[in-house]
């Protein structure tokens, strides 16, 4: 039993961590909760930002030892440059943010992206921030400039260079971003929309799924609970019986 009377305080978190080391978040929605605000799209994003960080500690608290979020995809840049300035003012925020408290509950930042296309000062910040928290327990993965088709590329050409003439699957595994981290067992997407938007997808080969047509900004601690309990009650089959 994960959840004795669906209750918060009775959420059995050895229960979950044995079956759930790794959760996915593609975060969508703020520009429509903005909008639906009467607010601009970055008045969106910095509601996100906020709720991002509430989601990400809670699923910590829940037993989850890896997080990651979508933030920003290979295919964003085609935004608004001032929608994209202010998502990377908020990313900003966020490592300093993460630079201070992640020590708090054993957080260690991933950056999963292409970080040469970032300004040299949001670089610098992530490589020392990524250094100094190598050794922690658990896991924040920002995917960040990233596209899962730019990621393969970019292990392919990996491989190459390292002389590779055949591959196995675990060279290629071992060449992603996501290297040395387990696959998502399950990926949530907010925003009501049924697609995957270029993420994760050598990784999500065999992931659970959770489409909720919530907002991004208005997702609660307890959607994420209820998404939990209902991947707890799956039978996952990885193509056996
Ligand atoms: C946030 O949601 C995700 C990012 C790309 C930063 P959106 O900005 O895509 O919000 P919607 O889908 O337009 O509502
Ligand atoms: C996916 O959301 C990317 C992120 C959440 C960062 P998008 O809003 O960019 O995806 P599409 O355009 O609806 O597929
Ligand atoms: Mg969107």
């Amino acid at each position: 039993m994960f959840f004795r009377k669906r209750s918060k305080k009775t959420i059995d978190k050895d229960a979950v961590a044995a079956r759930l080391q790794h959760i996915a978040f593609i975060m969508d929605g703020n520009g429509r909760w903005a909008k639906a605000h009467g607010l601009p799209r970055e008045g969106g994003h910095k509601v996100g930002a906020t709720v991002f960080e509430k989601i990400t500690r809670h699923c910590f608290d829940r037993g989850i030892r890896v997080v990651t979020v979508y933030a920003f995809s290979t295919e964003n840049w085609s935004r608004p440059q001032k929608e994209v300035d202010a998502i990377m003012a908020l990313l900003s925020d966020y490592l300093d943010y993460a630079e201070k408290k992640f020590k708090d509950y054993d957080a260690r930042l991933v950056i999963l992206g292409d970080k040469s296309r970032l300004s040299a000062e949001l670089q610098e910040k992530i490589d020392r921030i990524e250094r100094a928290s190598a050794d922690r327990g658990h896991v924040l993965n920002i995917a960040l400039n990233y596209g899962a088709r730019n990621e393969l590329v970019s292990a392919c050409n990996e491989l190459i260079r390292a002389g590779k003439s055949t591959v196995t699957e675990a060279d290629i595994s071992d060449a992603l971003y996501t290297r040395g981290c387990p696959d998502p067992d399950l990926v949530v997407r907010t925003g009501g929309d049924v697609r995957i938007s270029n993420f994760l997808l050598w990784q999500s080969a065999y992931a659970e799924f959770y489409f909720t047509k919530t907002l991004w900004p208005d997702l609660s601690t307890d959607e994420v609970d209820r998404a939990i309990y209902d991947f707890c009650g799956r039978h996952r089959r990885f193509g056996g019986l």
